[in-house]
């Protein structure tokens, strides 16, 4: 196995869903389990970083006690507890399926069913990697993309905008990629280059994901 290249370095990782509240029971979420965020985790940890893992509701478990984890709902709790790590954070990988709306009012109770439609309402959620491209000093910013149409077009969009180092498209139209599965399919997009992977399990993707990293981040 790897020797410890990350020793001395802090990774900031994002993993899972995000849960947008209507009322007491009911959430807007997505189908991110967690696992591709944990699997990089982990891996990171293996070769030495110090680990600050914040995830949404997932079902997902580390037994590993030196990966630090923090424990959030909502993408506006996300946004919070990130702020609260990046600026001392060497690496960022933001793996977690935010969601980009939120219902703009929260009912106090129980929702309750009558004959007529019922519409929510929703706002923007902050985007949490869009701005951290913006406060970025020495920090190394990978984002993700998940995409169903014009994928690449759309990562190096992403790339662009949110002013990142690199990003991990994957796509739903690949068999055995994205959400849930234990398996994913990634292309690793930077502003000079573009390197395409197989499918691979999510371990074996993390530690693609990190050999890139630090191959650019020891150049940086
Ligand atoms: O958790 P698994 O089941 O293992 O599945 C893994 C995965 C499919 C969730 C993962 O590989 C993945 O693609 N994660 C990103 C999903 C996503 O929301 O992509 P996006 O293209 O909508 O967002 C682009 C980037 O902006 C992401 O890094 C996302 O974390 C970030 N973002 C998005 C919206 C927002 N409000 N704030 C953000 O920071």
């Amino acid at each position: 196995s790897k020797s410890k290249t990350l020793e001395g370095k802090t990774v900031l990782i994002t993993a899972g869903p995000t849960y947008e509240a209507i009322d007491p029971v009911r959430f807007i979420g997505n189908h991110s389990s967690g696992k591709m965020g944990f699997s990089i985790a982990e891996e990171a940890e293996k070769r030495g970083a110090k680990v600050i893992l914040i995830s949404g509701p997932t079902a997902q478990k580390t037994n590993n006690k030196n990966i630090e984890i923090h424990k959030v709902t909502s993408a506006k709790e996300m946004f919070d507890e990130v702020f609260k790590f990046y600026k001392n954070t060497d690496i960022a990988i933001m793996s977690a399926a935010v969601a980009d709306y939120t219902p703009k009012f929260v009912a106090q109770e129980k929702i309750k069913k009558s004959d007529a439609e019922f519409t929510i309402e929703l706002v923007k959620n902050p985007d949490i990697l869009k701005t951290m491209g913006e406060e970025k000093s020495h920090q190394f910013l990978v984002g993700f993309a998940l995409e169903t149409q014009n994928e690449e077009e759309n990562a190096k969009g992403k790339l662009e905008k949110k002013n990142l180092d690199m990003i991990v498209l994957n796509s739903l139209k690949d068999e055995g990629a994205g959400f849930q599965k234990d398996t994913n399919k990634i292309k690793i997009i930077t502003k000079t280059e573009q390197k395409e992977f197989s499918l691979k399990s999510k371990e074996e993707v993390a530690k693609d994901i990190l050999n890139f990293v630090e191959e650019k981040f020891n150049k940086s």
